[in-house]
């Protein structure tokens, strides 16, 4: 199916959110790409969820709008999304010490749909561009040892700098420099 997924693919264009018009109005294109693409499925209480989505999409979205960026379908559907921030640490204290040498950091979904056709690697490469110019020297993502995304982010240019176990998880910091 190379030819579908290549056609699919060239249509997507990547969009600074701050670009985009009304960007208020996607919040829940977003908000249901986050929730399916999350290893975590249930949730304690309507608090506990919107505080995961806070911390981990909503946040960045408020304080950091410049370091969003969409994956739009010509028609204005979502396909993915990445949000970043250049210095902040991204929440693990045992990446502290590494974060300081990869002080970027993202996070990057796709609806399923439109995964496995590059959109993922263009979204990378628009944050990297611009993290670069702004003159952030590294960034870097954290994900599962186990977790089948440490392929892409391996072939995107990140390696592992850093493990550690969250809640008997191996959790993986990967670092590019910029
Ligand atoms: C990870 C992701 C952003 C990569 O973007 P992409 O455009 O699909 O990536 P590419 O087409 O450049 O490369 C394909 C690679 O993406 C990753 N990928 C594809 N589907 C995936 C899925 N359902 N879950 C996790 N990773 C996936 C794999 O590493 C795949 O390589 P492989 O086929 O050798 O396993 C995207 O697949 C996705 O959103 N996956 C689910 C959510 C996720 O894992 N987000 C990152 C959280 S840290």
């Amino acid at each position: 199916m190379a030819e579908t997924r290549t056609a699919a693919h060239s249509a997507i264009a990547i969009r600074r959110w701050d670009e985009v018009a009304r960007p208020d109005q996607l919040g829940a294109a977003l908000d249901a790409i986050f929730f399916e693409a999350s290893g975590t499925k249930s949730f304690a209480s309507e608090e506990v969820r919107a505080a995961f989505r806070e911390r981990w999409l909503g946040r960045y979205l408020v304080q950091h709008p410049q370091w969003a960026y969409l994956a739009m379908a010509p028609d204005g559907t979502i396909a993915g999304y990445l949000v970043g921030a250049l210095g902040e640490g991204s929440g693990f204290d045992d990446f502290a010490t590494a974060a300081q040498q990869y002080p970027a950091h993202l996070h990057v979904n796709l609806a399923p749909h439109y995964r496995s056709q590059g959109i993922g690697a263009e979204l990378i490469e628009a944050f990297a561009k611009d993290a670069a110019r702004a003159g952030a020297k590294g960034m870097h993502v954290v994900t599962s040892a186990d977790a089948r995304n440490m392929r892409f982010y391996e072939r995107v240019g990140f390696q592992p700098r850093a493990r550690t176990t969250v809640n008997g998880r191996e959790l993986v910091f990967l670092g590019r420099r910029l």
